[in-house]
């Protein structure tokens, strides 16, 4: 059975972890640096799948010993953002902590697959991937299939459709300038243009740019977890039961998409190897000027990663 652990037990770990139960994907640890908060949601989280003759059991640990030979590991722990803040604020924060996380993890599971959700999520899992030394079909990011989500709703709530009647691709940054493709965007097979006026379009894409914002400015405490915790768990099990699924992700590009040295937000294939291959899809002139913008501004996050954050008190160089 495999083994996948899922570091912060806050509401988007504590979701992954009843999304994976729910699954039956294998043996569930759930840890935090509060490890009676880990074992309370985990203990909670293994009695409500008695209710459904589901025999996972979801351990709760502070220690990472219990997460030893993981298949997959999911980094959700972070602070999350208030209302008025960007992702990109929680970068100097975050950083230490994943940093942290990685180093312990890699230790007790050199072999797995890391998949991050800690925002600012492109420089996140920039940070897991130059900390961890694992290959980049190893390091993947969570952005475009919560993205895409909310990009199948608000058309379908424009058009008054099922979402599940809707495709979308959300690529690039995992914030204001990520790039809905609206151009690629499908009702039934129906390009939304020949469903709806452009200025529609346009509110839409901008609506989900901020989708992230107004769960923010609606909740005042915290961001999204319901959805970010679903999604995260979609790549684990196209990993897990090796479906070979397209699904958009944030993945180091190596000259895909005209792009060299940077995670941004592209359509993968993930199987059990974690991502299998790239797909470069043909983008309009419009969708690829926004997306060379999404790409210049994440980019521009992540250069000299070591400068931006002070690494520890230490400020240990990354790669030691
Ligand atoms: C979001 O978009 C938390 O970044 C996540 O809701």
């Amino acid at each position: 059975m495999k083994k996948i652990t899922i570091i912060g037990a806050g509401n988007v770990g504590a979701h992954a972890a009843v999304s994976a139960a729910t699954l039956e994907l294998g043996n569930i640890i759930l840890l935090d640096t509060n490890a009676d908060l880990a074992k309370g949601k985990a203990l909670d989280i293994t009695q409500s799948m008695a209710l459904f003759h589901n025999d996972t059991i979801v351990k709760g640990t502070g220690d990472y010993e219990d997460t030893k030979d993981s298949d997959i590991v999911i980094i959700t722990a972070g602070v999350s953002r208030k209302p008025g803040m960007s992702r990109d604020d929680l970068l100097e924060i975050n950083a230490n902590i994943l940093i942290s996380i990685v180093k312990q993890t890699i230790h007790y599971s050199p072999n797995c697959i890391l998949i991050v959700v800690t925002n600012p999520i492109n420089t996140m899992v920039q940070l897991a991937y130059e900390t961890s030394g694992f290959s980049k079909n190893r390091v993947i990011g969570m952005a475009g299939i919560l993205d895409g989500g909310r990009f199948k709703h608000y058309i379908a709530q424009e058009l008054n459709v099922g979402a599940s009647e809707v495709t979308t691709m959300v690529l690039g940054d995992h914030g204001a300038l990520m790039v809905p493709l609206e151009d690629h965007c499908q009702v039934s097979g129906q390009p939304i243009a020949e469903l709806m006026p452009r200025e529609r379009i346009e509110a839409i894409v901008e609506k989900v740019q901020h989708g992230g914002s107004e769960i923010v400015n609606l909740l005042k405490t915290g961001s999204a977890y319901f959805a970010p915790g679903l999604a995260v768990i979609q790549m684990a099990k196209a990993i897990i039961r090796d479906e070979h699924k397209m699904l958009p992700c944030a993945v180091y590009l190596e000259g895909e998409y005209d792009v060299n040295g940077a995670f941004v937000g592209v359509p993968v294939v993930l199987g059990n190897n974690g991502i299998e291959r790239i797909i470069e899809i043909q983008l309009s002139d419009k969708e690829k000027k926004a997306f060379n913008v999404s790409v210049a501004h994440i980019k521009e996050r992540t250069q000299d990663l070591n400068k931006q954050i002070n690494v520890g008190k230490n400020s240990e160089d990354l790669n030691s």
